[in-house]
């Protein structure tokens, strides 16, 4: 083989071998169609190693500068759509270094030096997986702000709360929305905390063992901005671990789990809210189909999708989990199946960030800065719901509990009185006072405060729970944290 020949395919290994490879092994090998997309970190990253060879005395100053601007165009090219991506060339590294050669001759050659594909890809896919994570981090704080937008404009809407998805006790509808937004803050920490043991430098590691080359690892992982919180560099101390563990992006995909399975809790209830037997809500028509069958319908595709694409999301935690065990030490061909599961990912998840945070809190109006056009309350239908399943039973319970009845006797006097209701077809708040006094004379006309859904919510007054000033409390704390 010419030494031309050599530096087109630039694969190290061609010497070596007596056949090439049939085609389907070369599709079943390759990863430059997907793995393509970590084309700004591969560079990044190749650029603060060749910035530290220099520094270490390890490349000359010519070699490096031919390398700054061969990747200067290739980042062009790639950015314009003008690179052409060869499966010959198996994977995103060998595809730019090739390239590079190409562009800059023997320096692009050295750029490997004390490195190997295997701490490359590793250095790529954490520092691409940062920025996306900072990515869903906005997200997660555009949708709580979403619904508290929501919630500000509802503390005093009531709606069943249910348990068994049987009506319980009353609560404000800006209550319920906090609940989630509770949720996806606890989501954002689980982010901000992965994404700390994400951003360390596997770079230096080499194939497994270290390198020969006097690298300054630290200094490589301070260019890439992978340092802690008092900028101290942040790098993989161990290099059989560098190269070959993926538990930071099994547990980004936990995280994202997670977030998605909060989405779908929220998407059973939109939906479930949505539906003519509730009817407690409207989402925008742009959030639903019709049917091609029946002319009545308004479906709720986007929260269902959103509920079915969490156990797409889960598949993947289960895929990148199952595709770690068994790896014996270090670097196995195995974790290049990391990608495809941990960028469906991080596109799943984005989008449906973005589509919720519209679909509940609207669009924010560029004059006023307020969100406007999401849910539309229907507050009737949830108070009317409320009033039918009893809702207040348990304050008429603490009423004669306060009046001196023990609590097991009071409830069942409440029982009673429920049923006495059912059959009159009435909620409790609507029998006359003489009536109710037949289940306990204690009972007196104080008592309509306490049978009233605001009275019950009133009464609800320690911290987290749902009288209104607890959470107009609430509130005030969430726009503050968040903006
Ligand atoms: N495409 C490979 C991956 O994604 C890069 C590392 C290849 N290393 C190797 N020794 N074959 O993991």
């Amino acid at each position: 083989m010419s030494k031309n020949q050599l530096d087109t395919k630039a694969q190290a290994w061609s010497a070596l071998f007596s056949e090439p490879m049939s085609e389907l092994v070369k599709r079943y090998t390759a990863s430059v169609f997907f793995d393509q997309r970590l084309w700004q970190a591969d560079i990044t990253g190749s650029l603060a190693h060749a910035e530290m060879l220099h520094a270490q005395g390890i490349l000359n100053a010519a070699d490096h500068d031919a390398i700054r601007q061969g990747m200067a165009q290739i980042w062009t090219e790639i950015e314009g759509g003008n690179f052409e991506w060869k499966l010959d060339l198996e994977d995103v590294h060998l595809n730019i270094e090739a390239r590079l050669t190409q562009l800059v001759g023997d320096a692009g050659k050295r750029l490997h030096t004390g490195r190997s594909r295997n701490d490359q890809v590793a250095t790529d896919v954490r520092l691409w997986l940062r920025g996306e994570m900072d990515l869903i981090i906005d997200l997660l704080v555009d949708l709580q702000k979403s619904l508290v937008a929501v919630a500000e404009h509802n503390v005093d809407v009531i709606l069943p709360g249910f348990t068994h998805l049987q009506v319980a006790q009353p609560v404000s509808f800006a209550h319920h929305l906090l609940a989630y937004v509770e949720m996806f803050a606890r989501d954002v920490e689980r982010m901000v905390d992965v994404r700390r043991r994400t951003n360390r430098l596997p770079l230096g590691s080499a194939a497994l063992a270290g390198t020969t080359y006097p690298l300054d690892r630290e200094r490589v992982a301070k260019t890439l901005g992978m340092v802690d919180d008092h900028g101290q560099p942040q790098v993989c101390q161990n290099s059989l671990d560098g190269v070959s563990d993926r538990d930071f992006a099994i547990e980004f995909t936990a995280a994202a789990s997670l977030c998605m399975v909060h989405i779908s809790r929220l998407s059973e209830e939109l939906i479930l809210w949505m539906s003519q037997n509730f009817g407690f809500i409207r989402i925008a028509d742009r959030f639903t189909t019709g049917s091609s069958i029946m002319p009545q319908k308004k479906n709720p595709d986007v929260p269902e999708l959103a509920r079915g694409k969490t156990g797409r999301v889960v598949g993947h935690l289960m895929g990148l989990i199952t595709l770690m065990k068994g790896q014996p030490l270090a670097y196995n061909k195995d974790n290049q199946e990391d990608k495809e599961p941990l960028f469906d990912t991080v596109d799943t998840l984005k989008d449906t960030l973005r589509i919720f945070s519209e679909m509940v809190g609207g669009q924010t109006n560029p004059a006023t800065g307020h969100k406007e056009g999401g849910i539309t309350v229907n507050p009737q239908a949830m108070e009317a719901a409320a009033k039918k399943g009893y809702a207040t039973a348990t304050d008429l319970a603490d009423y004669l509990v306060k009046k001196g009845l023990p609590f097991r006797d009071a409830h069942e006097v409440v029982a009673h009185a429920v049923k006495t209701a059912q059959a009159a077809g009435k909620d409790l708040s609507e029998l006359p006072l003489a009536t109710l006094q037949q289940f306990n004379s204690a009972i007196e006309q104080d008592v309509f405060e306490c049978l009233s859904l605001i009275g019950s919510l009133n009464a609800r007054n320690t911290l987290g729970g749902t009288a209104p000033v607890q959470v107009r409390a609430q509130i005030a704390r969430h726009l503050a944290r968040l903006a």
